[in-house]
Protein backbone atom coordinates (compact mmCIF):
# COMPACT_ATOMS: atom_id res chain seq x y z
CA UNK A 1 0.00 0.00 0.00
CA UNK A 2 1.11 3.18 -1.20
CA UNK A 3 2.18 6.17 2.40
CA UNK A 4 2.99 8.54 0.54
CA UNK A 5 1.35 11.62 -1.39
CA UNK A 6 3.02 12.04 -4.91
CA UNK A 7 2.65 13.72 -7.55
CA UNK A 8 -0.74 14.69 -6.30
CA UNK A 9 -2.73 18.24 -6.33
CA UNK A 10 -3.62 18.58 -2.50
CA UNK A 11 -5.35 21.09 -1.13
CA UNK A 12 -4.13 21.76 2.55
CA UNK A 13 -6.72 24.19 4.30
CA UNK A 14 -5.37 25.98 7.50
CA UNK A 15 -1.80 25.42 5.86
CA UNK A 16 -0.81 28.84 7.28
CA UNK A 17 -1.40 26.85 10.78
CA UNK A 18 0.75 24.55 12.72
CA UNK A 19 -0.31 21.51 11.50
CA UNK A 20 -1.76 22.61 7.94
CA UNK A 21 2.08 24.27 7.36
CA UNK A 22 3.48 20.85 8.21
CA UNK A 23 1.88 19.32 5.46
CA UNK A 24 2.61 21.74 2.96
CA UNK A 25 5.92 21.36 3.54
CA UNK A 26 6.12 17.78 3.24
CA UNK A 27 3.87 17.83 0.51
CA UNK A 28 6.26 20.22 -1.49
CA UNK A 29 9.15 17.93 -0.96
CA UNK A 30 7.31 15.04 -2.55
CA UNK A 31 7.04 17.06 -5.55
CA UNK A 32 2.88 17.25 -5.26
CA UNK A 33 0.92 20.61 -5.99
CA UNK A 34 -0.14 22.40 -3.17
CA UNK A 35 -3.01 24.55 -2.59
CA UNK A 36 -3.14 26.48 0.20
CA UNK A 37 -6.90 28.10 1.62
CA UNK A 38 -6.13 30.20 4.95
CA UNK A 39 -7.25 33.42 6.09
CA UNK A 40 -4.87 33.71 8.46
CA UNK A 41 -7.19 33.90 11.87
CA UNK A 42 -4.51 32.03 13.75
CA UNK A 43 -1.93 30.76 11.00
CA UNK A 44 0.57 33.07 10.44
CA UNK A 45 2.00 34.66 6.71
CA UNK A 46 5.37 33.72 8.37
CA UNK A 47 4.42 29.86 8.36
CA UNK A 48 4.00 29.91 4.35
CA UNK A 49 6.72 31.95 3.89
CA UNK A 50 9.38 29.62 2.66
CA UNK A 51 6.51 28.08 0.12
CA UNK A 52 5.67 31.10 -1.74
CA UNK A 53 8.23 31.46 -4.52
CA UNK A 54 7.99 27.47 -5.12
CA UNK A 55 6.06 27.02 -8.35
CA UNK A 56 4.45 24.04 -6.91
CA UNK A 57 2.88 25.48 -4.20
CA UNK A 58 -0.80 28.13 -4.67
CA UNK A 59 -1.84 30.60 -1.61
CA UNK A 60 -5.13 31.84 -1.36
CA UNK A 61 -6.35 33.82 0.78
CA UNK A 62 -9.45 32.85 1.97
CA UNK A 63 -12.17 32.13 4.12
CA UNK A 64 -13.96 28.73 4.70
CA UNK A 65 -17.34 30.22 5.94
CA UNK A 66 -17.27 31.90 2.32
CA UNK A 67 -18.43 28.97 -0.12
CA UNK A 68 -17.06 30.56 -3.37
CA UNK A 69 -13.28 31.06 -1.45
CA UNK A 70 -14.20 27.26 -1.01
CA UNK A 71 -14.88 26.20 -5.04
CA UNK A 72 -11.72 28.39 -5.90
CA UNK A 73 -9.50 26.25 -3.85
CA UNK A 74 -11.06 22.85 -4.31
CA UNK A 75 -11.99 22.69 -8.20
CA UNK A 76 -9.24 20.84 -9.94
CA UNK A 77 -7.61 18.87 -6.64
CA UNK A 78 -7.45 15.01 -5.82
CA UNK A 79 -6.99 15.56 -2.20
CA UNK A 80 -8.33 17.70 0.59
CA UNK A 81 -6.93 18.07 3.70
CA UNK A 82 -8.79 19.88 5.36
CA UNK A 83 -7.36 21.92 8.80
CA UNK A 84 -8.72 24.94 9.15
CA UNK A 85 -10.60 25.44 11.96
CA UNK A 86 -10.89 27.83 15.30
CA UNK A 87 -9.21 25.62 17.74
CA UNK A 88 -8.72 25.47 21.86
CA UNK A 89 -11.26 24.40 24.29
CA UNK A 90 -11.16 27.87 26.44
CA UNK A 91 -12.14 29.58 22.86
CA UNK A 92 -14.98 27.60 22.14
CA UNK A 93 -15.86 28.34 26.02
CA UNK A 94 -15.23 32.27 25.46
CA UNK A 95 -16.58 32.50 21.74
CA UNK A 96 -19.04 29.29 20.58
CA UNK A 97 -20.65 30.90 17.60
CA UNK A 98 -17.46 32.11 16.00
CA UNK A 99 -16.46 28.40 16.88
CA UNK A 100 -19.70 27.17 15.02
CA UNK A 101 -19.80 29.32 12.54
CA UNK A 102 -16.12 28.12 11.51
CA UNK A 103 -15.94 24.88 12.36
CA UNK A 104 -19.26 23.79 11.48
CA UNK A 105 -20.26 26.19 8.91
CA UNK A 106 -16.77 26.24 7.08
CA UNK A 107 -16.59 22.44 7.11
CA UNK A 108 -20.01 22.00 5.68
CA UNK A 109 -18.95 24.28 2.84
CA UNK A 110 -15.77 22.22 2.34
CA UNK A 111 -17.62 19.49 2.29
CA UNK A 112 -19.85 20.95 -0.03
CA UNK A 113 -17.20 22.12 -2.90
CA UNK A 114 -15.21 18.62 -2.80
CA UNK A 115 -17.97 16.93 -3.30
CA UNK A 116 -18.81 19.24 -6.21
CA UNK A 117 -15.48 19.10 -7.08
CA UNK A 118 -15.16 15.18 -7.30
CA UNK A 119 -12.24 15.07 -5.21
CA UNK A 120 -10.63 11.05 -4.63
CA UNK A 121 -10.74 11.85 -0.69
CA UNK A 122 -11.92 14.03 2.09
CA UNK A 123 -9.33 13.69 4.95
CA UNK A 124 -9.84 16.48 7.68
CA UNK A 125 -8.64 16.94 11.51
CA UNK A 126 -11.45 15.62 14.05
CA UNK A 127 -9.99 16.03 17.69
CA UNK A 128 -9.97 13.73 20.77
CA UNK A 129 -12.12 16.20 22.65
CA UNK A 130 -15.01 13.70 21.20
CA UNK A 131 -14.40 11.62 23.99
CA UNK A 132 -16.12 14.32 26.44
CA UNK A 133 -17.03 12.88 29.42
CA UNK A 134 -16.13 9.29 28.52
CA UNK A 135 -13.91 7.25 31.49
CA UNK A 136 -12.96 4.31 29.54
CA UNK A 137 -9.28 4.32 28.74
CA UNK A 138 -7.66 4.28 25.96
CA UNK A 139 -10.32 5.65 23.85
CA UNK A 140 -11.43 3.51 21.26
CA UNK A 141 -13.11 5.22 18.30
CA UNK A 142 -16.63 3.33 19.14
CA UNK A 143 -17.30 4.75 22.48
CA UNK A 144 -17.81 8.36 22.91
CA UNK A 145 -19.16 10.60 25.61
CA UNK A 146 -20.99 13.28 25.86
CA UNK A 147 -19.31 16.25 24.70
CA UNK A 148 -17.66 19.11 27.26
CA UNK A 149 -17.22 21.99 25.06
CA UNK A 150 -19.07 23.86 22.24
CA UNK A 151 -15.54 22.78 20.33
CA UNK A 152 -15.77 19.32 21.18
CA UNK A 153 -19.91 19.46 19.74
CA UNK A 154 -17.99 21.34 16.54
CA UNK A 155 -15.71 18.06 15.85
CA UNK A 156 -18.31 15.75 16.50
CA UNK A 157 -20.66 17.55 13.62
CA UNK A 158 -17.77 17.31 11.34
CA UNK A 159 -18.19 13.37 11.82
CA UNK A 160 -21.56 13.46 11.62
CA UNK A 161 -21.98 15.84 8.34
CA UNK A 162 -18.99 13.51 7.01
CA UNK A 163 -20.82 10.66 7.36
CA UNK A 164 -24.03 11.76 5.99
CA UNK A 165 -21.84 13.05 2.39
CA UNK A 166 -20.61 9.50 2.22
CA UNK A 167 -24.03 7.94 2.76
CA UNK A 168 -25.50 10.31 0.24
CA UNK A 169 -23.31 11.33 -1.96
CA UNK A 170 -20.78 8.93 -2.16
CA UNK A 171 -17.83 10.89 -1.41
CA UNK A 172 -14.82 9.17 0.36
CA UNK A 173 -14.20 10.92 3.64
CA UNK A 174 -11.57 9.85 7.15
CA UNK A 175 -12.00 11.93 9.80
CA UNK A 176 -8.71 11.73 12.04
CA UNK A 177 -8.84 12.28 15.69
CA UNK A 178 -5.84 14.13 16.70
CA UNK A 179 -4.42 13.95 20.34
CA UNK A 180 -2.60 16.75 21.87
CA UNK A 181 -0.34 17.17 18.67
CA UNK A 182 3.05 19.23 19.13
CA UNK A 183 6.02 20.28 16.78
CA UNK A 184 8.07 23.45 14.85
CA UNK A 185 5.58 26.09 13.96
CA UNK A 186 2.91 25.19 17.03
CA UNK A 187 2.12 28.91 17.94
CA UNK A 188 3.74 29.69 21.64
CA UNK A 189 1.75 33.06 21.92
CA UNK A 190 -1.71 34.39 23.22
CA UNK A 191 -4.38 33.17 25.46
CA UNK A 192 -5.51 30.04 23.73
CA UNK A 193 -1.60 28.71 22.66
CA UNK A 194 -1.24 24.86 23.31
CA UNK A 195 0.47 23.71 26.61
CA UNK A 196 3.65 22.51 25.13
CA UNK A 197 4.77 25.88 23.13
CA UNK A 198 3.36 27.96 26.09
CA UNK A 199 5.35 26.06 28.54
CA UNK A 200 8.53 26.14 26.60
CA UNK A 201 7.91 29.88 25.42
CA UNK A 202 7.83 30.44 29.55
CA UNK A 203 10.87 28.60 30.14
CA UNK A 204 13.07 30.15 27.37
CA UNK A 205 12.03 33.81 28.72
CA UNK A 206 12.85 32.67 32.46
CA UNK A 207 9.22 33.05 34.16
CA UNK A 208 7.44 30.50 35.86
CA UNK A 209 4.66 27.90 33.39
CA UNK A 210 1.04 28.40 34.71
CA UNK A 211 -0.42 24.95 35.44
CA UNK A 212 -4.02 24.63 35.73
CA UNK A 213 -4.91 22.59 38.62
CA UNK A 214 -2.93 19.97 39.63
CA UNK A 215 -0.71 18.67 36.99
CA UNK A 216 -1.86 14.88 37.56
CA UNK A 217 -4.11 15.72 34.37
CA UNK A 218 -2.56 13.57 31.48
CA UNK A 219 -2.37 13.53 27.92
CA UNK A 220 -1.17 11.53 25.09
CA UNK A 221 1.18 14.00 23.27
CA UNK A 222 1.81 13.13 19.49
CA UNK A 223 4.50 14.33 17.44
CA UNK A 224 4.25 15.80 14.53
CA UNK A 225 5.36 13.73 12.28
CA UNK A 226 2.90 10.49 12.96
CA UNK A 227 0.52 13.40 12.06
CA UNK A 228 2.03 13.96 8.58
CA UNK A 229 2.27 10.35 8.27
CA UNK A 230 -1.28 9.49 9.05
CA UNK A 231 -3.22 12.31 6.92
CA UNK A 232 -1.11 10.76 4.07
CA UNK A 233 -2.48 7.11 4.96
CA UNK A 234 -5.74 7.94 4.91
CA UNK A 235 -5.95 9.82 1.70
CA UNK A 236 -3.86 6.93 0.06
CA UNK A 237 -5.94 4.27 2.17
CA UNK A 238 -7.54 1.46 0.13
CA UNK A 239 -10.37 -1.01 0.70
CA UNK A 240 -13.83 0.09 1.60
CA UNK A 241 -13.55 -0.70 5.70
CA UNK A 242 -10.83 1.86 6.12
CA UNK A 243 -13.26 4.59 4.56
CA UNK A 244 -15.90 6.74 6.11
CA UNK A 245 -15.33 6.61 9.36
CA UNK A 246 -12.83 7.96 12.01
CA UNK A 247 -9.35 7.45 13.22
CA UNK A 248 -7.11 8.42 17.05
CA UNK A 249 -3.74 9.84 15.49
CA UNK A 250 -1.69 9.73 18.58
CA UNK A 251 1.51 8.04 20.08
CA UNK A 252 -0.27 5.97 22.19
CA UNK A 253 0.90 6.87 25.57
CA UNK A 254 0.45 8.95 27.96
CA UNK A 255 2.03 11.31 30.38
CA UNK A 256 0.72 13.60 33.42
CA UNK A 257 1.68 17.25 33.12
CA UNK A 258 3.53 17.24 36.14
CA UNK A 259 5.70 15.07 34.01
CA UNK A 260 5.88 17.03 30.99
CA UNK A 261 6.98 20.23 32.68
CA UNK A 262 10.39 17.98 34.05
CA UNK A 263 10.81 16.41 30.64
CA UNK A 264 10.56 20.13 29.10
CA UNK A 265 12.61 22.04 31.95
CA UNK A 266 15.53 18.83 31.49
CA UNK A 267 15.53 19.10 27.98
CA UNK A 268 15.78 22.93 27.78
CA UNK A 269 18.42 22.89 30.66
CA UNK A 270 20.60 21.82 28.29
CA UNK A 271 20.70 24.74 26.30
CA UNK A 272 20.51 26.83 29.39
CA UNK A 273 20.99 25.46 32.79
CA UNK A 274 19.82 28.44 34.59
CA UNK A 275 16.20 26.91 33.49
CA UNK A 276 16.82 23.68 35.91
CA UNK A 277 15.62 26.20 38.53
CA UNK A 278 12.52 27.25 37.81
CA UNK A 279 9.50 26.04 39.30
CA UNK A 280 6.00 26.17 37.76
CA UNK A 281 2.85 28.03 39.36
CA UNK A 282 -0.58 26.19 39.70
CA UNK A 283 -3.83 27.74 39.30
CA UNK A 284 -7.56 26.77 38.92
CA UNK A 285 -8.39 24.35 36.81
CA UNK A 286 -10.00 25.61 33.03
CA UNK A 287 -14.02 24.20 32.76
CA UNK A 288 -13.96 21.58 30.31
CA UNK A 289 -11.14 20.79 30.05
CA UNK A 290 -10.84 16.71 30.01
CA UNK A 291 -8.86 15.04 32.71
CA UNK A 292 -6.94 12.44 31.15
CA UNK A 293 -6.56 11.13 27.56
CA UNK A 294 -5.02 7.82 25.95
CA UNK A 295 -5.83 6.72 22.87
CA UNK A 296 -5.79 3.12 21.33
CA UNK A 297 -3.87 3.59 17.58
CA UNK A 298 -5.12 -0.10 17.00
CA UNK A 299 -7.81 1.05 14.29
CA UNK A 300 -5.00 3.30 12.63
CA UNK A 301 -2.61 0.55 12.19
CA UNK A 302 -4.88 -1.89 11.04
CA UNK A 303 -7.12 -0.40 8.62
CA UNK A 304 -4.17 2.69 7.58
CA UNK A 305 -1.15 0.86 8.65
CA UNK A 306 -0.34 3.81 10.86
CA UNK A 307 2.91 3.06 12.50
CA UNK A 308 3.78 6.05 14.82
CA UNK A 309 7.72 6.61 14.45
CA UNK A 310 8.29 9.32 17.22
CA UNK A 311 7.72 9.05 20.93
CA UNK A 312 6.82 11.61 23.03
CA UNK A 313 10.43 11.76 24.55
CA UNK A 314 11.56 11.73 20.74
CA UNK A 315 9.60 14.51 19.57
CA UNK A 316 10.29 16.85 21.89
CA UNK A 317 13.96 16.58 21.28
CA UNK A 318 13.55 17.90 18.10
CA UNK A 319 10.74 20.19 19.01
CA UNK A 320 12.80 21.94 21.82
CA UNK A 321 15.63 22.06 19.38
CA UNK A 322 13.52 23.77 16.56
CA UNK A 323 12.09 26.38 19.48
CA UNK A 324 15.62 27.29 21.37
CA UNK A 325 16.30 28.07 17.62
CA UNK A 326 13.50 30.14 17.03
CA UNK A 327 12.44 32.11 20.16
CA UNK A 328 15.44 32.13 22.28
N1 LIG B 1 -2.95 20.95 17.52
C1 LIG B 1 -3.64 20.01 18.14
O1 LIG B 1 -3.21 19.46 19.15
C2 LIG B 1 -4.98 19.55 17.62
C3 LIG B 1 -5.67 18.54 18.33
C4 LIG B 1 -6.89 18.11 17.84
C5 LIG B 1 -7.40 18.65 16.69
N2 LIG B 1 -6.74 19.64 16.03
C6 LIG B 1 -7.32 20.20 14.81
O2 LIG B 1 -6.32 20.22 13.81
C7 LIG B 1 -6.53 21.34 12.94
C8 LIG B 1 -5.27 22.16 12.83
O3 LIG B 1 -4.92 22.63 14.11
P1 LIG B 1 -3.59 23.47 14.41
O4 LIG B 1 -3.12 23.05 15.74
O5 LIG B 1 -2.70 23.42 13.25
O6 LIG B 1 -4.21 24.92 14.60
P2 LIG B 1 -3.77 26.32 13.94
O7 LIG B 1 -4.61 27.35 14.63
O8 LIG B 1 -2.31 26.47 13.98
O9 LIG B 1 -4.22 26.14 12.44
C9 LIG B 1 -5.54 26.36 11.99
C10 LIG B 1 -5.46 27.15 10.70
O10 LIG B 1 -6.79 27.35 10.20
C11 LIG B 1 -6.88 28.70 9.75
N3 LIG B 1 -8.27 29.14 9.80
C12 LIG B 1 -9.03 29.36 10.92
N4 LIG B 1 -10.24 29.81 10.56
C13 LIG B 1 -10.25 29.84 9.21
C14 LIG B 1 -11.22 30.24 8.26
N5 LIG B 1 -12.43 30.70 8.65
N6 LIG B 1 -10.92 30.17 6.95
C15 LIG B 1 -9.69 29.74 6.54
N7 LIG B 1 -8.72 29.37 7.40
C16 LIG B 1 -9.00 29.42 8.72
C17 LIG B 1 -6.02 29.48 10.72
O11 LIG B 1 -5.64 30.76 10.24
C18 LIG B 1 -4.84 28.54 10.90
O12 LIG B 1 -3.84 28.79 9.95
C19 LIG B 1 -7.75 22.05 13.49
O13 LIG B 1 -8.88 21.58 12.82
C20 LIG B 1 -7.79 21.63 14.93
O14 LIG B 1 -9.08 21.72 15.48
C21 LIG B 1 -5.54 20.10 16.47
Amino acid sequence: MESQLRNSRVLVTGGAGFIGSNLVEVLLEQDNEVVCLDNFATGSRLNIEPFLNQKNFKFIEGDIRNAEDCKKATDGTDYVLHQAALGSVPRSVKDPVTSNDVNVGGFLNMLVSARNAKVKRFVYASSSAIYGDHKGMPKVEEETGNPLSPYAITKKVNELYAGIFADLYGIEVVGLRYFNVFGKRQDPNGEYAAVIPRFVKSLILHERPEIFGNGEQSRDFTFIENVLQANQLAALATGSGALNTAYNIAFGERITLNELYSLLRENLSAFDPAISAIEPIYTAERPGDIPHSLASVAKARIQLGYNPQYSVKEGLQKAIAWYWENLK
